[in-house]
């Protein structure tokens, strides 16, 4: 199975509560998490991009770095893990993107990709005089399918005269161009979502649903199965869980309690009415989960909370979901978390078995 970290690009990283570690994101501190993700062979790192934060007394993602160039810093100081950026597509001009892109793919030599998202929270684009209306709620996957389509065409032969509903290329160029077979991801869940991944994308992301239940995100990865039937294409699920462990299963389940109890209701307020204002793209998408009351206090993101043994176990039960390839991780703390899955979880983690002697060896 494939490991990934989702890394801290936002203050608190992705707990809403008062009684979580408080800090403020920096370039030293994605460097040393991904440092050390590299170090534990970790396959890739993404950073996501968040251009409005929930407020409240923690001042949840009021605190957000750039994820393009966070990456590019990241892509000169590693050498080996994957890394992927997220664009914003109402915000970048797609040959932007593609030339941003393959500049990174050259700092990088070839371990580059991207996560391409429609956006959802409308103050993140409306702040900037970049929201198209509110009708782009149900319009977003055809923005992107068109958006891809350049990105592709631009990275694949240099060139595109593609005329389109959003987007008019009259024989625009990029050069140079990726030396990598460019990677996209996208985390679409809704149905025009998963048939936009199944279509165009290389992997499609999903939330991990519960606490200490790896493979109740299945109906997700089935949704995509049942979608590149259709498109006959080669896309795999990865899905997102946060760890929380300690030495002990009572130990790492009194710091989630602990998290819990300090939740940000003022933060959480903001998630609920912003994943409320998409009344259009279908009731049974992932931002609406996000705001659910019942762990709403890490975006009801999958957690496994326990010892090290236990969360060892957990992952190895993701990996028996049909059609998933990995799992992308949150820590509630991030440098302890990465060290600790390095050097306390990986190693019992049967689906890893094939890093044990790579570590060892280096
Ligand atoms: C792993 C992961 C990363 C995501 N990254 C971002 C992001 O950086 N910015 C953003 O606005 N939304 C992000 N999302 C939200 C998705 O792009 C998507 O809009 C959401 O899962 C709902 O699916 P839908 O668009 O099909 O309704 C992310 C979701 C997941 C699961």
């Amino acid at each position: 199975m494939k490991i990934g970290v989702f890394i801290p690009i936002g203050n608190n990283g992705w707990l809403i509560s008062k009684n979580a570690p408080q800090y403020m994101p920096s370039f030293d501190l994605n460097r040393e998490v991904v440092q050390r993700a590299e170090r534990h062979r970790l396959d890739f790192a993404l950073s996501m991009i968040k251009l409005r934060g929930f407020g409240g007394e923690t001042e949840f993602w009021d605190h957000n770095l750039d994820s393009f160039t966070l990456m590019a810093g990241l892509a000169a100081v590693t050498s080996r893990i994957q890394l992927f950026a997220t664009v914003a597509t109402l915000t970048i001009p797609p040959a932007i993107a593609a030339r941003m892109a393959a500049t990174i793919d050259s700092i990088s030599h070839g371990r580059f990709g991207l996560n391409v998202i429609t956006g959802w929270q409308k103050p993140e684009y409306s702040q900037m005089g970049l929201w198209p209306g509110d009708e782009y709620f149900t319009r977003r996957y055809d923005f992107v399918a068109e958006y891809v389509q350049i990105l592709r065409e631009l990275w694949e032969t240099g060139r595109c005269d593609r005329r389109g509903e959003f987007f008019q290329m009259s024989d625009c160029r990029v050069s140079p161009r990726p030396r990598a077979d460019m990677k996209l991801i996208c985390a679409g869940q809704s149905d025009a979502g998963m048939m936009f991944s199944a279509t165009y994308a290389d992997y499609n992301f999903c939330f991990g649903k519960g606490v200490n239940t790896p493979t109740a995100f299945a109906p997700a990865a089935r949704k995509l199965q049942d979608a590149i039937a259709i498109t006959g294409r080669q896309v795999t699920t990865y899905a997102l869980f946060m760890i929380i462990a300690d030495e002990t299963d009572a130990a790492a389940m009194a710091k989630w309690e602990h998290y819990k109890a300090g939740a940000d209701h003022a933060a959480l307020a903001w998630l609920t009415t912003q994943s409320a204002a998409d009344t259009r793209s279908g009731a049974d998408t992932n931002v609406r989960q996000m705001a659910n009351p019942t762990s709403a206090v890490n975006i009801n993101m999958g957690t496994l909370v326990g010892s090290f043994a236990t969360v060892a176990a957990l992952l190895d039960e993701i990996a028996t979901v049909p059609g998933t390839e990995g799992v992308l991780l949150t820590f509630d703390e991030f440098i302890g978390g990465v060290e600790d899955f390095g050097t306390r979880i990986q190693p019992l983690m049967r689906s890893r078995a094939h890093i044990a002697s790579t570590v060892e060896a280096a």
